[in-house]
């Protein structure tokens, strides 16, 4: 499996509002899955494909703490596993106790990932507080200067012609 060149469009590909709406309300329901023992903290992420698909993950923590794998690549992981190697945006929304009052913003960890994955000039991260309001960033913006598979002279996944 080769990997990514982004074919990115120079950003003009954020996602419309009730894509973003669809997104968070999958994030959302996914806190509920989280396996949360240690932190008590929720977060449930939905990953849109550039096909449409939407391949959704929860935090699932262990006892030995640095096992634990965040919600946002839990759903990328999900979907490269499946084939998926081109994604459009993904929705984040977390909260202690499972209430998701506040925005949650990915780890530095996630956001590599992310750059493994996404053109960071066209993929956008949407925080989530609740329903009530939400931010949207590109990756860039989150990850400036980020070093990615395009440093190595390596052609991302899905767009190795
Ligand atoms: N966490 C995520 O799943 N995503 C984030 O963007 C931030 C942090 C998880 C990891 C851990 O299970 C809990 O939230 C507290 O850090």
């Amino acid at each position: 499996m080769s990997r990514p060149q982004y074919a990115g469009n120079g950003g003009n590909g954020m996602p419309d509002k009730n894509t973003i709406e669809m997104l968070i309300d999958q994030a959302l329901s996914m806190m509920d899955r989280s396996y949360i023992p240690y932190s008590n903290f929720a977060v449930g992420a939905a990953l849109l494909c550039e096909d449409g698909s939407v391949y959704t993950g929860c935090n699932i923590e262990n006892a030995a703490f640095t096992p634990t794998i965040c919600a946002e690549r839990t759903a990328f992981f999900k979907a490269v596993s499946e084939g998926k190697t081109s994604f459009k945006a993904i929705a984040i929304a977390g909260g202690a106790d499972r209430i998701p009052d506040a925005m949650t913003s990915p780890c530095g960890v996630c956001r590599q990932v992310m750059m493994e994955f996404c053109d960071p000039a066209d993929f956008y991260v949407i925080m989530a507080a609740g329903r009530k309001s939400c931010r949207v960033l590109s990756l860039q913006e989150l990850l400036p200067l980020g070093f990615g598979p395009g440093n190595m002279k390596i052609r991302p996944l899905g767009h190795e012609s």
